[in-house]
């Protein structure tokens, strides 16, 4: 026999952007408080599909941070610069300049990588909330890294499953943004040092193999040549980039979108700088440690 549906959650469902990656919620309004029972199929449809998009929300800072945290414990991003001043748990995209000065990170990573896996807790998931966007360019891109893993070689499979990573956030920071953001200080450098984490990782909620490195953050394979180990990131990245197994989001203002740091990769795709004006706000969910059980 099906299982009765409340109320609230019969008017819910879910179509699927792309075979791999992302689904597409209706009858979820995020302003209000979500039902338990909605909860639980969010999240069962975020361990499924690594990104859900929800349209034609209308978010203040406390409503984005009371359904972020439905999902768990936020993050307060290291460059506390660019997050809310009364509202730290939300961290600022954007390129608009006032008063002189980036009211937001503006330069959001055109690389695929997964937010904060640089810690030794990464970040679980984000939620990214769109104000204000170009018509032309700036989409988000998202790659699954269960359907790029399951499709590997098994010979690289056993490769990978018997590698930890070195994701160094120091190290990424010095080599691509100190032309556009301040050095970091060594406050910031001490709180962030080296962390190894297993190169494909178990999801916690569904058991599924993920492949868990970026060229953003990964620095090397533990023990292996760092020359050697940038060039099998990037060759590795440039597989599970492939068409096949990435959605790329169109933003609208009102878009919501809650995605997986555990099982997809993201980045931000360029748009005219000078001329349009983008202005998103993320929240961060704090996450465990990676592990693999395979
Ligand atoms: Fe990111």
């Amino acid at each position: 026999m099906p299982e009765a549906l409340s109320k609230d959650e019969s008017e819910v469902t879910f179509e699927a952007l792309t075979p791999h990656i992302g689904s597409l919620a209706h009858g979820i309004d995020v302003s209000k408080p979500v039902p338990p029972a909605v909860m639980t199929r969010l999240r069962r449809e975020l361990a499924d599909r690594s990104v859900i998009v929800l349209r034609d929300q209308s978010l203040t800072p406390e409503q984005l941070i009371a359904v972020s945290r439905d999902f768990g414990p936020l993050e307060k991003h290291v460059l506390s610069n660019f997050c809310l001043p009364d509202h730290p748990e939300i961290f600022v995209v954007s390129n608009i300049i006032e008063d002189g000065r980036h009211i937001g990170a503006h330069g959001g990573s055109k690389q695929y990588h997964s937010d904060l896996s640089y810690l030794p807790e990464p970040s679980m998931g984000s939620l990214f909330y769109c104000l204000e966007c170009p018509e032309d360019g700036g989409e988000t891109a998202f790659a699954s890294m269960f359907a790029a893993f399951d499709a590997l070689p098994e010979d690289r499979k056993k490769w990978l499953a018997e590698r930890d990573g070195v994701h160094d956030y120091v190290w990424n920071y010095e080599r691509a943004h100190l032309q556009n953001r301040a050095p970091l200080t060594e406050e910031q450098k001490a709180k962030t040092p080296p962390v190894l984490h297993p190169s494909v990782r178990t999801h916690p909620e569904n058991g599924r193999p993920a492949l868990f490195i970026s060229e953003v953050f990964t620095r090397s394979f533990e023990g292996e040549d760092e020359a050697e180990s940038q060039a099998l990131i990037h060759e590795l990245m440039e597989f599970a980039a492939q068409p096949a197994f990435v959605y790329a989001h169109k933003w609208r203002s009102g878009d919501l979108i809650i995605w997986d740091n555990r099982s997809a990769v993201h980045k931000a795709m360029p748009f005219d700088e000078a001329k349009s004006r983008r202005r998103m706000h993320r929240t961060t969910i704090t996450g465990d440690r990676p592990y693999f059980n395979g």
